[in-house]
């Protein structure tokens, strides 16, 4: 009998976690179209997520909060399309899985669109979740650090996690969440030395964003790699510039990953 999927990938769950055994780095870019979506798998990318940045970049809103399941779904499959080979990752966007049950609803959604894996943002209180999504055959993607969906408790958009206390706090959730059955880490905006002690201390991959050079993978959002970006965060950069063309560029920010050259200290925090 032959199977035949909803969305093919030749990358796993399985192929990330051999690749943080082996010490290979890999990379990740958020998109949300078919098009970018084909030059990642051409210039082989590993994963590419779905993020709900898309609030910002494709809806011109000020923060991810406007984003709803029906638009993630909508560039999901989209994205799909256009990709047979990195594993895709799609984010729940802000209030789609504040329970268990609203959770495991709106993941097979994502998922029957073409999204391998799905993104959460929070640490303990997604234990009962993450594991409840993995039981039931979803592999989850948590998100610690900066969180955006939280931007309004945390005052703005703020590097997160500096001082022992705030980083013993990020730490303890990222072990919670990986005994809760997550496959995979996003830190986003945490002092480098932090982002070093959570990959040393995680069998899980991790995936950085302003996390500096020592976490697995690294993840840019596409319209900040190829400087389409008005004011770009620190963390990012323009790969067009230099690499003349966006399939240049992607390979050029999966080779500057690779080889250890991306990020530098100019785009981690202390
Ligand atoms: O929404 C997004 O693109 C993200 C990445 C910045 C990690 O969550």
């Amino acid at each position: 009998m032959t199977y035949t999927t909803t969305h093919k990938t030749t990358v796993t769950t399985n192929t990330l976690r051999q690749h943080k055994k082996n010490q290979q780095r890999f990379s990740c870019i958020s998109l949300y179209d078919a098009q970018t979506s084909a030059i990642a798998a051409q210039q082989d990318i590993e994963t590419v997520l779905v993020g709900d940045s898309l609030g910002m970049t494709i809806q011109g809103h000020g923060s991810t909060l406007p984003v709803t399941m029906e638009h993630m779904v909508y560039h999901t499959a989209a994205v799909a399309r256009g990709n047979n080979t990195s594993l895709l990752i799609a984010d729940m966007p802000f209030m789609s899985y504040s329970t268990p049950e609203q959770a495991m609803a709106n993941a097979a959604l994502l998922v029957q669109a073409g999204a391998h894996m799905v993104k959460l943002e929070g640490g303990a209180w997604l234990q009962e979740t993450i594991t409840q999504l993995t039981e039931r055959g979803i592999p989850v993607c948590a998100h610690l650090g900066l969180t955006p969906q939280s931007v309004n408790k945390f005052g703005g958009y703020k590097v997160q996690g500096r001082g022992d206390e705030q980083a013993d706090i990020i730490l303890q959730d990222a072990k919670r969440i990986e005994a809760a059955g997550a496959d995979l880490l996003v830190l986003e905006c945490v002092p480098r030395p932090l982002a070093k002690k959570i990959t040393e201390t995680l069998a899980i991959p991790t995936i950085g964003i302003g996390a500096g050079k020592h976490t697995d993978a690294q993840v840019l959002v596409v319209n900040d790699l190829i400087g389409l970006t008005e004011k770009p965060p620190k963390f990012s950069k323009n790969f067009l510039n230099e690499a003349g063309s966006i399939p240049a560029a992607f390979k050029a920010f999966d080779d500057q990953v690779k080889s250890g050259e991306f990020p530098d200290e100019s785009h981690s925090f202390t």
